[in-house]
């Protein structure tokens, strides 16, 4: 029997909830195909830094840095200033763990949850690769004269020809190993960030060219591509950019995919402690009534099978996500669901 062990933080708000549920799946899948699952449940965000004054303490880290995977609810409480739990916690252990990659899938698993007129499941299927350690998120920049009529905030994007390469090197890879239209689309802003993506555009055709030449090469500046993913998504294989377009048109992805209520990833470490998490918020107005939607911290899980190297057993739970959203449920969104939170787990635990 194959064993592993997984980090737990279930966070802010909602996050717990929807964990529980993701566990309640990973349980019975678990049971299904024979493996033990080990979870060291973490007590971090909101509630313990307001308790302690401090977000995340080193020995924690160093204690997380030892497992292969950690399941991550939710970061964010109304009560903390906006930046100090994010940064604190989350970015923190994406750049301390080395979690170079965001790997975001956008797939839609039923028509009627897409706001886009006449797109099916077979329109919408693509990974977005977004680079999880660089660009705008590396806190580099400050003040000048703060507080002044003079005041300069700058806020730089770093982007480093290793960091760069080992994101696009994993995405080519990804694109090969996914084997649909192999096709890879660097999003960027050529055009007018002319030192940042000329830096990603150069490592792109040049890795492309020598050691993927079985991958298609196609750019689109990143504005095009939220039109693109409006108007014709289907275009798309797989994605590759920095870190703050990533993060821009990911949310958009979670929306035509059907919304925060299914959209997961993963923070990867291809060599260390990957991070998997629902990629929606904390959601504080919905926290403790049962009204959330677990099915995005449920496929976070499915993720985080997968990158152990259980496909088979995460391939179960994706279709078991599929079979319950298309026969079960009225709607992705909070309280709209036509089942509750733990419904829902019990569901697709029963299916998996
Ligand atoms: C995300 C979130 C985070 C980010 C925030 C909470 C720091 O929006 O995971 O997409 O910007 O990366
Ligand atoms: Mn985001």
């Amino acid at each position: 029997m194959k064993s592993y062990s997984i980090a737990v933080i279930g966070g802010d708000g909602t996050g717990p909830e929807v964990v529980r549920e993701s566990i309640k799946v990973l349980d019975a899948t678990a049971k299904k195909f024979n493996l033990k699952l080990n979870y060291h449940h973490y007590d971090l965000g909101g509630e313990r830094y307001l308790r302690t004054k401090e977000a995340l303490p080193d020995s924690v880290v160093a204690e997380l840095r030892k497992f292969p995977v950690i399941l991550l609810g939710a970061i964010g409480h109304p009560e903390v200033k906006p930046g100090i739990l994010e940064k604190g916690i989350l970015l923190r252990l994406r750049f301390e763990l080395e979690q170079y990659i965001n790997l975001r899938p956008v797939k839609l698993y039923d028509a009627r949850f897409c706001p886009l007129k006449d797109k099916k499941p077979e329109d919408i299927d693509f990974v977005v690769v977004r680079e999880n350690n660089e660009g705008l998120y590396t806190g580099a920049g400050g003040f000048v004269y703060k507080g002044t009529p003079n005041e300069v905030a700058i806020q730089e994007s770093v982007n480093t020809r290793r960091g760069v390469e080992r994101c696009l090197r994993f995405a080519f890879d990804f694109t090969r190993k996914r084997n649909r239209a192999k096709k890879l689309t660097l999003s960027g802003k050529t055009n007018v960030l002319t030192y940042a993506f000329d830096l990603w555009e150069r490592a792109f055709h040049e890795i492309g060219q020598k050691d993927y030449p079985d991958i298609k090469r196609d750019y689109a500046h990143v504005d095009a591509t939220t039109m693109w993913f409006v108007k014709n998504p289907e275009w798309f294989d797989v994605i590759v950019t920095d870190n703050m377009f990533g993060d821009i048109i990911t949310d958009l992805g979670a929306m035509i995919q059907g919304g925060m209520g299914i959209a997961a990833g993963g923070n990867i470490n291809p060599e260390g402690a990957s991070m998997f998490e629902p990629i929606g918020g904390s959601a504080p107005k919905y926290t403790g009534q049962n009204v959330i939607n677990p099915l995005a911290a449920i496929c976070a899980g499915q993720m985080l099978l997968d990158f152990l190297g259980e496909t088979q057993a995460a391939q179960a739970i994706e279709t078991a996500v599929i079979k319950v959203a298309r026969e079960k449920l009225k709607n992705l969104a909070a309280g709209r669901m036509g089942c509750s939170t733990t419904q829902v787990g019990d569901l697709v635990a029963a299916t998996v």
